[in-house]
């Protein structure tokens, strides 16, 4: 009968590539999701976005800092900052919209590469932060909190 094995070619022709392509890696998460603001060296750009590099190691350390990371990707961050003594007042948006093992996989990559950490935000973070609707003020507020605990 020709109709099923047609139908099988297509089948297998439309899943066939979702099969062979492999997990993004951290780095390919951060040059598609993040780099156009952040810049690929973490340094971020004035008026846009904060850096990334060297700020977030002590708060990765803390349990609290770590749920605090997992929040701001799910949910975003807007509203005034300082981060390295310069102010910015943009908008992140979130990236509920991408898997766990994405967002981890790409905040590895932040913290990795641009804060020699090997933190990462626990599976149960970012269901926590997923169950968890915060208002920017609060989470920038918490984002004090952390840095009057660390010291920064
Ligand atoms: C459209 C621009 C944009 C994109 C894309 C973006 N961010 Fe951001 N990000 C920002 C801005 C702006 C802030 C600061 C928000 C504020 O001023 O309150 C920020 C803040 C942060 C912070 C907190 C920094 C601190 O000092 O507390 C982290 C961590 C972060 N972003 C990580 C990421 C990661 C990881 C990605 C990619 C998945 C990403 N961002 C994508 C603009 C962006």
């Amino acid at each position: 009968m020709k109709l099923p094995s047609a139908f099988t070619c297509c089948l297998l022709a439309l899943v066939l590539p979702h099969l062979v392509a492999h997990a993004a890696t951290g780095a390919e998460l951060f040059t598609a999701t993040c780099q156009a603001c952040h810049q690929a060296s973490g340094e971020g750009a004035p008026g846009i976005a904060p850096p990334l590099t060297g700020t977030l190691a002590r708060r990765a350390a803390l349990p609290e800092g770590r749920a605090w990371l997992a929040q701001t990707l799910v949910s975003g961050m807007t509203g005034p900052i300082t981060a390295r003594g310069e102010p910015y007042n943009g908008i992140m948006p979130p990236f509920a919209a991408l898997p766990d093992a994405d967002l981890m996989a790409v905040m590895a990559y932040v913290l990795a590469q641009f804060n020699a950490s090997t933190a990462v935000p626990s599976a149960e973070d970012f269901a926590a932060a997923r169950a968890r609707s915060v208002k920017p003020s609060e989470h920038r507020a918490q984002r004090s909190r952390l840095l009057a605990q660390t010291g920064e």
